[in-house]
């Protein structure tokens, strides 16, 4: 949630800044603001809305200024204006902020005593007066923001200019994330990767609390203690071409293009010989073969994701799985006995609730493998084994690949663990990789290819006001993520119910012409999803039926009806979610939707 870029150098401080702005929007877009060292002052220019608003405000302003800080926001305190965008400035300091202080009321009243006035609503305001309060003591950056930071409870990345100190930016964080580097024409920061990409892919990532001091020529690091510490750069696998368009209109569209070969990228990573090799991220087969359950922790399609893996580790490990919502388990985790694997899942590795899930499963001692799409990131760090999806960046909102790729990465942990504890021989464990990798990529990719007919079910459904997906079994953990695909992207209102469950209340919902997707991909439920959609059509209900090659007279149980390629059983999520995503893409296309910035929504969730 919320963007912050930092730019000191040669170039043009405002073009570097914007264009990370852009590339961070993903991550709020409430609305955006940004702060110009212009001759021997600074400008502010914020505005409500996106980042090219404040873009259309800054012709003409700026364009030589070689420091620069910005912000794109995702409101939480205080609502989207201009009042309450950042930068936040106070008497000598000047700041933006990513994050939330819990402890900002406190802070406010005792900064009003000391004479300090507050033009907004936010808790950053706080921050920005605590800093300058403190540099007025010392007029030492370092102490003052080490000071200010030891005042502060809960979580923030900060970049901050300190106005008699014109060529340097100052930047901390707790919790959330912030990365640096240097490039040929200065330093730079940011929120995350994407922002970095066209300036250099050598990467610096601060430990919580530690200080860092940006100028055109280097970057110095503060430790804990006040010690200078050593820089350790890291070198990130994503390029700056893999972060664009690349011709397509929309990056959701693009990601979607992107799943064959993101899924069948999941199943390389991790198999050696065709089989699934733990050994190379530091799980032997006896640790696997020793783990009694599984705990997952997520949140949003992440935890969708780990439904689907609940039934195939439970299916094929024979041990229990328990899917726990992360903002759930933070504060009431499940019993779990014996030697249970906790399993944090997350695109973003950022997302407060896992991270904080996470750190208390620690806490009661499980061992933890964290499947997890950005490289280095918090609950990446976190994790006592890591698995990487390998998706690539994912910049829509929405996710596609992040979640398939999360899904291939389950399939994979459920063959190793049922591998090493003896119940997949090396042959089966073999022959269910092999479909992972290549005949799972090849049937999404044909359903990619008949986007025309997926658009031509998007107008049918386009005006509805409700929509019900339902399915069983596995069917039902894709209708979950089927249905959050589509009421996030196009505002319709969806649900995902177990079709079982229709008639204990759901079935009083339907009526004439209400359109409802009936999943009948897994052969073992198909009788009683027929009997299911009978009694949605008796009152009216407008069917759309997915089912797999194996259904017999499909036509005969729905208005509309779509065949998806057959994969066994288990492996049809990944063909029916993929239907869902690009439905979901059709319906808002039509709709005039923001396709890649749904409204109220941001891609890292990194307050609680
Ligand atoms: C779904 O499209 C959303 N982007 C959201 O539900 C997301 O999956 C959730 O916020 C978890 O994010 P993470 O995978 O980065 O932890």
């Amino acid at each position: 949630m919320c963007g912050i870029v930092g730019f000191v150098g040669r170039k043009r401080a405002k073009e570097c800044v914007l264009s990370g702005l852009y590339a961070l929007e993903y991550r709020g877009y409430d609305s955006a603001g940004i702060t110009l060292k212009i001759g021997d002052g600074y400008e502010t220019v914020k505005c409500a809305g996106r980042v090219s608003a404040l873009d259309e405000r800054l012709r003409g302003v700026g364009s030589d200024a070689s420091v620069a800080i910005g912000h794109t926001r995702w409101a939480t305190h205080g609502e989207p204006s201009e009042r309450n965008a950042h930068p936040h400035e106070s008497k000598s300091v000047i700041l933006v902020h990513n994050g939330i202080i819990d402890n900002f009321l406190s802070l406010r009243a005792s900064l009003a005593e000391d004479g300090y006035s507050f033009k907004s609503e936010t808790d950053t305001e706080a921050i920005v007066h605590l800093i300058d309060r403190e540099y007025a003591k010392t007029k030492d950056a370092r102490l003052a923001i080490q000071s200010a930071a030891s005042m502060l409870v809960g979580s923030f990345a900060l970049a901050i200019l300190f106005c008699d100190r014109p060529s340097e930016i100052w930047a901390v964080r707790r919790n959330n994330p912030l990365i640096c580097a240097v490039g040929a024409e200065g330093s730079y920061l940011a929120s995350d990767i994407p922002a970095l990409l066209p300036y250099s892919r050598e990467v610096l990532r601060p430990h919580d609390d530690e200080i860092l001091c940006l100028t055109e020529e280097k970057i110095t690091l503060y430790q804990k203690d006040g010690t200078e510490g050593a820089l350790s750069f890291e070198t990130v696998a994503w390029d700056y071409e893999m972060a664009k368009k690349d011709g397509f209109e929309h990056f959701l569209i693009k990601e979607i293009n992107e799943e064959p070969e993101a899924v069948s990228r999941t199943a390389r990573g991790i198999t050696e010989g065709g089989l699934p090799d733990f050994s190379g991220i530091g799980m032997s087969g006896e640790l696997l073969a020793s783990f009694d359950s599984v705990s997952v922790i997520a949140c949003g399609s992440a935890y969708h994701a780990g439904i689907v893996g609940r039934m195939l580790i439970e299916r094929l490990a024979g041990i229990p799985v328990f899917v726990t919502l992360a903002s759930e388990y933070r504060y009431d985790p499940p019993i779990t006995a014996g030697n249970t694997l906790v399993v944090p899942i997350s695109q973003s590795g950022e997302t407060a609730d896992t991270l904080a899930a996470l750190k208390l499963a620690k806490e009661r001692g499980a061992h933890s493998l964290g499947i997890i799409n950005t490289v280095g990131s918090a609950i990446a760090r976190e994790s006592e084994f890591v698995l990487y999806t390998n998706a690539g960046p994912e910049i829509s909102v929405a996710t596609t690949k992040g979640y398939t790729t999360q899904v291939a990465s389950m399939y994979l942990l459920a063959i190793a663990l049922a591998h090493a504890k003896g119940r997949l021989t090396g042959g089966e464990a073999r022959e269910m990789c092999e479909l992972i990798r290549t005949e799972v990529p090849r049937a999404i990719r044909s359903i990619i290819d008949r986007r025309a007919e997926i658009r031509a079910l998007a107008e049918e459904i386009k005006s509805a006001k409700d929509l019900y997906y339902i399915g069983r079994g596995s069917d039902y953990a894709a209708c979950l993520e089927s249905a959050l695909k589509l009421k996030e992207v196009s505002y319709i209102h969806t649900e995902a119910y177990a079709a079982g469950e229709l008639k204990h209340g759901t079935l009083s919902l339907i009526t004439e012409g209400v359109p409802v997707i009936a999943l009948a991909c897994d052969k073992k439920y198909h009788d009683k999803m027929i009997g299911n959609i009978r009694e949605v059509r008796a009152r009216g209900g407008f069917v759309i039926l997915l089912a797999g090659e194996d259904l017999e007279a499909p036509s005969e149980y729905a208005e509309r009806v779509f065949i998806l390629p057959t994969l066994e059983g288990i492996f049809m999520p990944f063909a029916s979610v993929v239907f869902s995503q690009l439905l979901a893409y059709e319906v808002a296309y039509i709709l005039g939707c923001d396709i890649d910035c749904p409204r109220n929504l941001a891609k890292s969730v990194t307050v609680e």
